[in-house]
C-alpha cells in the first residue's frame, strides 16, 4: 500500500485519520464524539440511536476488512479467506440491526454518525497493525459491549433485539479468534512481524486519548465477557 495515495482528515486533538468512507446523503457525518446524539438512557430515541450506531459500526467493520483485502493482496491465503468471510458476516449484522431499527420506527440518517474506527484503523500500513487494533482490540471489546447490550435490551423488555445481539456476538468471536490465532502463529514463526502490531497499539493509545472528549473520559467500565473472550483465543485466568 502506498500511504501517499490515501486521503486524510485532521480532527480533534490534531489527530490525522484516513478520510471517511462514502455514505449516502441522508447521513450527517460528524468527526467528534461530542457531536453525537445523547438521549436519556433507555428512552425510545436512545434505543434507536444505539441501533443506528450499531448499523454504522458493522458497516465500518465490513469496510475495514474489505479495504485490508484490497490493500494486502500478498497476505496469507487463510487470513484473506477469514477477512472475506468477515465481510459477509458484517453485512448480515448491519442488515439485521437496520431491519430492527426500521421495525422500531427509526430510519437511516435519523442520528449523526461517526467513522472514527475506519479513520484510525485504515491509517496503519500493515495487516498485523490493522488486525491488532480492529479485530483484537475493537472487536474484542465489542464482545464485552454486546454482552452488556443483550442484558440491557432484555431489561428494557425487547427480547427481539437482545436475540439479534446475541447472534452477532457468536460471529464476532470468530473475527477476534482468527486474528489471535494468526498472532500466536507469528509469535512462534516470525516474531519480528509482530513489531508492527505493537507499534500500532502504541499509536492507538496516543490517538484514542486525543480523540476522546474530556466529558467522555469518565464513561463507566464495561465488565469483561470472560467466556466469549476465552473462545476468541484470549488467555484469561
Ligand atoms: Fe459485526
Ligand atoms: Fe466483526
Amino acid at each position: 500500500m502506498d500511504s501517499a495515495d490515501i486521503g486524510t482528515i485532521t480532527v480533534r486533538g490534531g489527530v490525522t485519520l484516513r478520510a471517511g468512507p462514502a455514505r449516502e446523503p441522508c447521513f450527517r457525518i460528524v468527526t467528534d464524539q461530542a457531536d453525537m446524539a445523547r438521549f436519556p438512557e433507555g428512552s425510545p430515541e436512545h434505543r434507536r440511536e444505539m441501533l443506528h450506531g450499531d448499523v454504522n459500526e458493522e458497516v465500518q467493520s465490513l469496510e475495514i476488512a474489505a479495504q485490508s483485502l484490497a490493500d494486502f493482496p500478498d497476505a496469507p491465503w487463510d487470513i484473506r479467506f477469514h477477512l472475506a468471510r468477515q465481510c459477509w458476516d458484517e453485512v448480515r449484522h448491519a442488515r439485521a440491526f437496520l431491519r430492527r431499527l426500521i421495525e422500531l420506527g427509526g430510519r437511516k440518517g435519523e442520528f449523526p454518525i461517526i467513522n472514527q474506527e475506519w479513520g484510525v484503523v485504515c491509517m496503519f500500513d500493515s495487516l498485523v497493525g490493522r488486525l491488532a487494533v480492529q479485530n483484537r482490540l475493537f472487536e474484542g471489546g465489542s464482545l464485552d459491549v454486546f454482552k452488556e447490550g443483550v442484558a440491557a435490551w432484555t431489561a428494557w423488555g425487547d427480547h427481539v433485539t437482545a436475540e439479534i445481539m446475541d447472534a452477532v456476538v457468536a460471529d464476532e468471536v470468530q473475527h477476534v479468534r482468527f486474528a489471535n490465532d494468526w498472532f500466536e502463529r507469528l509469535r512462534k514463526e516470525e516474531p519480528r512481524a509482530l513489531l508492527k502490531a505493537i507499534a500500532a497499539m502504541d499509536a492507538l493509545r496516543v490517538r484514542a486519548a486525543a480523540l476522546t472528549p474530556p466529558e467522555m473520559k469518565m464513561a463507566h467500565e464495561i465488565p469483561i465477557n470472560v467466556e466469549d473472550r476465552r473462545d476468541a483465543g484470549f488467555a484469561i485466568e
